[in-house]
Parts: structure tokens; sequence; C-alpha cells
């Protein structure tokens, strides 16, 4: 039997339908800015798979866009994003106004402060991560569901969420999904359709050099130290720049993949972070590189 998607604006209609739902089982909640593409809809799948409702939120943040071009940018398209979501199976859709969500004299942030919010994205997008926190603790404190989805392309963005979450004993569970990815490799994104045919070409080279990240650290030797994090990050802007010499980059970090902090010498596992504009379109990829 096809479920009808009910599309919700306000937050004490979506509470009061969320409290019914929880009466006969598990609530999963997606969060999303819209724009979906094949990854949200797997979390949505997931999701579905493993509770009886399941919530996708719609909401195109503004407090994370530290760029304002970015957010002017950001692609909008609610009617086919509530037929995606239906397909997908979820029940609802919670897709508030800005002023749902941040009413006047709204003045209250949620924060994760340290490393995990200074590196990378964090010192790239001042603001950023701050603007994530509070929406999704709103979101978590709005839904009230059992399990939330996400991504693992944003990898910092979990690890932020997961410590949110553990700091703050919020009752959820974060479910992290694998990012999902198109046949050529390139990691499925919001922003891949700004790339132009030429750019979207080039972009191929991101997951390749991530993947090449792996061949670089199973291949060291006492010689080459590619088995510091370091090395192989000089290794991997060398070969971007030598290939996609336009490409700008923010950075290619070889991290702890829980704290993010550097790692010099790998000894298990490190995960290959990057962010790289192409074309003049951010992308951001990650992979872990582990020992074989
Ligand atoms: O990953 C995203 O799309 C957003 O950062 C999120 C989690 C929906 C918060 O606005």
């Amino acid at each position: 039997m096809e479920i009808m998607i009910e599309k919700l604006t306000g937050i004490a209609a979506l509470r009061y339908r969320v409290r019914e739902a929880r009466a006969t089982g598990a609530i999963g909640f997606v969060p999303t800015m819209g724009a979906l593409h094949e990854g949200h809809l797997t979390l949505v799948r997931q999701a579905r798979a493993e509770c009886k409702t399941v919530v996708v939120s719609i909401f195109v943040n503004p407090t994370q866009f530290n760029d304002k071009k970015d957010l002017e940018k950001y692609p909008r398209d609610l009617e086919r994003d509530i037929a995606l979501c239906q397909e997908a199976g979820a029940h609802l859709v919670f897709a508030p106004e800005p002023e749902e969500i941040y009413p006047d004299g709204f003045c209250t942030a949620v924060t994760v402060d340290g490393p995990l919010t200074q590196t990378l994205e964090g010192k790239y997008r001042p603001g950023h991560f701050a603007g994530v926190t509070t929406v999704v603790a709103k979101l978590l404190h709005i839904v009230q569901p059992d399990r939330a989805y996400f991504g693992e392309k944003d990898w910092q963005q979990l690890k932020v969420v997961q410590r949110m979450v553990a700091d703050l004993n919020l009752p959820v569970e974060i479910v992290p999904c694998a990012t999902v990815r198109e046949v050529d490799g390139l990691a499925m994104s919001s922003r891949n359709i700004r790339l132009s045919p030429e750019a979207r070409k080039q972009a191929v080279f991101l997951p390749y050099l991530l993947n090449t990240a792996q061949d670089i650290f199973d291949a060291a030797t006492y010689e080459s130290q590619t088995d510091k994090g370091p090395v192989i990050s000089a290794w991997l802007t060398t070969l971007l720049e030598n290939n996609i010499p336009g490409a700008e980059i923010d950075y290619i970090a070889v991290i702890d993949p829980e704290t993010l902090m550097g790692v010099d010498e790998i000894k298990d596992r490190a995960l290959v972070a990057l962010a790289v504009k192409i074309g003049g379109v951010r992308l951001i990829d990650n992979r872990i590189i582990f020992k074989r």
C-alpha cells in the first residue's frame, strides 16, 4: 500500500504527528537542506528499513552559510524533494520557513568547542559548525527521533554532531551512513549540479586522488616515508596541482578519524579528507586509508 507523505511547516503540527506515530514504533529522522540526491534517499531508505516512521526535514539553514552568495545559489525545489521522499518511503516532511526556526528575538547557539570544529571546514567556513549544531540540536529536539541518519561524506559534521549528542545526553542514536557515489566515483552532493561539463570531468580526479592515497600508503618504504600523514598529503597536493591546474585547494589532510587531528605516522588507519574548488564549485570528500 502506498503511503501518502505529509508535509508540515509548523513545529506544533509536526510534534503532534510525531507523538501519534511514536505510539506505533521507532521514529527515524533524516535532516536535509533539500536538493535531494541519491545520497539523501539512501539515508531515507535505511531509516525506513530500521524505523516505523520516517521524518525528513528540508530546511536550508541560513546560519550555517558563511558566504551569503552560497546561500542564495543553494538549489531549492521543494515539490520535487517531497516527491523523492515519498518514493523513498518517508512518511512526514518537515519544511519550516526560517521564521519558524529562528523567530524574532532568537539568540541562542549550541556550539562544540575545540579541534573538532576548528580544523578543516571550521577553518575555512567560520561559524559554519555553530550554525549546524544549533539547527541540528533544535531539529532533534523538535522531532525527538529514536535514530537520526547522517552521511559520512560530511565526516567532520558527523563527528561534531556525535560529540554534541554525547555531551548533551540527547536521547538519540546517530547512525552514520556510507558515502554514495556516482558510477565514476564522484561523491554525490547537491553542489554537483553546479559543475560545468568540463569541471564535472575534472571533479572525478578527487575520488581518484583519495584512492591513490591508499596506494601511496601501501607502497610505503623507509626511504619514501609515505606512511606519514604530511608526506601523503604533499604527494596528493602535487598530483592534484599537476593534473587539475585550476583547482583551488583548501585542504588535503591526513587526520585521525575520531579526533580530526593531523597524524604523523599512520599506525592502523587514518582519514584522508579534502576540500577543493573546481570550476568555482567547492567540493569535499574523504576516505579511510588503512594498513592491509
Ligand atoms: O548536512 C546537511 O545537509 C546540513 O548540514 C544539516 C545536517 C541538514 C543541518 O542543516
